[in-house]
């Protein structure tokens, strides 16, 4: 069987079961959405971002890109934000990682890759702002799981960094951010950063006339 037909009638019994649990399952969640969280994760296959969080549709809003990063010029992450930040008024915003990153490997080799070179070199450029902590004798998967942790810290600092997020923190008393990172290998969630509403940030990124 083609595998997008496997996915349509996966999703027929997915509705029925839903159905069967409560009639009015789909009539409810349709009519609006209130999650308290957005989650910013990477693309990978293996970190379903609902799943692996026990979340429910409608609980999570949730944007992916490949290796989880925040970039200042990206139009649709910011759409994201500023919609979950200013309209669904989310309490936390979890950027999210994973050990064995292949955009975070793929960073730190040196293939051309197309476009992607101009995603990854976000964070050849993060490698480049910690390149004292790799001096050390690391293995390949270290360098790799150690750059994913940096890399996380980076792009939650990268939130902080937005207007959208400093308006937020002086007018209401959210959001939360966090980093995390998912292990493949065990199914668990490290927290790797942390920032609270109100975390100071590097002055020269600080809009005062908000
Ligand atoms: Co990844």
């Amino acid at each position: 069987m083609e595998s997008f037909i496997k996915l349509l009638l996966n999703n027929k019994l997915w509705a029925a079961e839903k159905v069967s649990q409560n009639p009015n399952y789909f009539q409810n969640l349709a009519k609006t959405q209130t999650p308290e969280t957005l989650w910013i994760g990477c693309s990978d296959s293996r970190v379903p971002a609902n799943e692996v969080i026990g979340a429910q549709p409608g609980e999570v809003f949730v944007h992916r890109n490949v290796a989880n990063l925040v970039v200042h010029t990206d139009i649709n992450m910011l759409s994201v934000l500023q919609f979950a930040v200013e309209e669904l008024k989310v309490k936390d915003v979890i950027v999210c990682g994973h050990y064995g990153c292949g955009g975070v490997k793929a960073s730190l080799g040196h293939k051309h890759l197309g476009i992607l070179n101009k995603w990854l070199r976000n964070i050849k450029d993060v490698y480049r702002l910690h390149e004292v902590e790799f001096a050390g004798n690391l293995t390949e998967e270290q360098r790799v799981n150690k750059l994913v942790e940096l890399n996380v810290k980076e792009q939650v600092t990268n939130l902080a960094k937005t207007s959208i997020i400093q308006k937020a923190w002086k007018y209401t008393d959210g959001p939360h951010l966090h980093g995390w990172v998912y292990g493949l290998e065990d199914g668990i969630l490290k927290q790797v950063f942390d920032m609270p509403p109100g975390t100071a940030i590097d002055p020269i990124y600080v809009y005062e006339d908000l």
